[in-house]
């Protein structure tokens, strides 16, 4: 055993071993498992309201999603007015928020749910209102008088080398922390400069991808982008594959492939559809709580690709309980027979393990192969539980 200790720690010195490493992680308490919620931008651009958070927030209640996990209500760009006011206080769009951000967020709160906002790292927002550069500290003051839970940091009128974005999230990470509320730190700067390198140390989640549509082939390459990066995540600080486009127009079995993805690579869950007028489809393909629980696992790894060939993908999780979760994803149109074995997952041997298809329910036994017929564009999920 010793023996082994000592030849196991030469290896890594001698860099016969590549032990994946976690970055310093920013520790201020938060998302320690992936942020759930839901967020306007993908299905209402610049049409947000005060009248659409609030009938989100109803129905994120009624529904049983907040019962479910979903937390947070997050507000994207356009909710500011053009310009900042005479003592530089950031202005909200009145006509859309007539009582303000501030009552908007008492109104998510008084739902028992919790309130997210956004802003820019720099001169301007995305859409042309105000950006934070400059002012950090007195936005955040701001955020936190009005009752802000969570911060999208976003990154438009910007740019620059790795280290001057570093050095703007570093400020808003530092206002943050003095403005005297718990505020999630979403880093929101598409991938550019490797944020997975450094972002951990300044933020709970951090976007690894440019912005994703409502479309198969932009869910495909953001999920290829985002699945090798499973060293950087854990409680506290999550990789962001952006927020989900269930129920935005890909088919019933694409949406259930990308909320099965993103679970697995505890990705935030972040809706972002028309949840009001939702279809009672998309409400119970985000409302399944098996998936979610593999998505909210305290251990908080990342699922990573077991195998992948000719489009035929397998990914494994491993959770708290030593269950694993399997994801067996058809990236082609084509059904298609997806198999692996109980030892390719890191199961340990046993005589036999139980598999629990997390979209039927349907539980059985395998004395170790785990293989199924997935549609084109699906997946097929499933809980393995035995073994170690
Ligand atoms: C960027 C972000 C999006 C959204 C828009 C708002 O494109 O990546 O998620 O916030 O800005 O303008």
């Amino acid at each position: 055993m010793r023996l082994r200790a000592v030849l196991f720690a030469v290896m890594i010195f001698a860099g016969l071993l590549a032990v994946p490493t976690r970055a310093l992680a920013l520790g201020n308490g938060l998302a320690l498992t992936p942020p759930m919620g839901w967020n306007d931008w993908n299905a209402y651009k610049c049409t947000v309201s005060e009248a659409l958070v609030k009938q989100t927030t109803d129905k994120i209640v009624s529904s049983g999603l907040a019962a479910a996990g979903y937390q947070y209500v997050n507000v994207d760009d356009c909710w500011m007015a053009n310009s900042r006011d005479a003592s530089g206080n950031l202005q909200p769009d009145y006509g859309k928020f007539p009582d303000g951000i501030s009552g908007t967020a008492q109104y998510v709160h008084s739902k028992g749910l919790k309130f997210g906002i956004y802003e820019d790292a720099g001169t301007k927002t995305c859409k042309g209102r105000p950006g934070s550069l400059g002012h950090e500290k007195q936005d955040a003051k701001l955020f936190a008088s009005w009752g802000v839970d969570y911060l999208k940091y976003d990154n438009c009128y910007a740019g620059g080398t790795v280290q001057q974005y570093i050095t703007r999230y570093t400020a808003m990470r530092d206002a943050l922390a003095a403005s005297g509320r718990k505020i999630v730190y979403s880093i929101c700067e598409w991938g550019v400069h490797d944020p997975w390198t450094w972002a951990p140390a300044l933020g709970n989640l951090w976007r690894t991808t440019p912005d994703i549509q409502p479309s198969f082939t932009s869910m495909l390459s953001i999920f290829h982008k985002n699945v090798g990066l499973y060293a950087t995540a854990g409680p506290g600080q999550w990789n962001d594959p952006d927020m989900l486009q269930v129920g935005n127009g890909m088919t019933a079995t694409e949406d259930r492939a990308e909320f099965s993805l993103w679970a697995e690579m505890a990705a935030p869950l972040l809706a972002g559809n028309n949840l009001v007028g939702a279809s009672a489809a998309t409400l119970s393909t985000l409302g399944n709580k098996a998936v979610v629980a593999v998505d909210q696992d305290s251990l908080g790894k990342q699922g990573r690709m077991v195998s992948s060939t000719g489009g035929l993908d397998v990914l494994a999780k491993p959770l708290a309980d030593g269950d694993v979760s399997v994801v067996l994803f058809n990236e082609n149109s084509a059904a298609a027979t997806i198999s692996t074995t109980a030892s390719a997952i890191g199961k340990s041997a046993a005589a036999a393990y139980t598999l629990t298809d997390l979209w039927t329910g349907t539980v059985r036994s395998t004395t170790g192969a785990i293989s199924a017929s997935v549609p084109g564009h699906g997946v097929v999920m499933y809980r393995v539980s035995g073994g170690h």
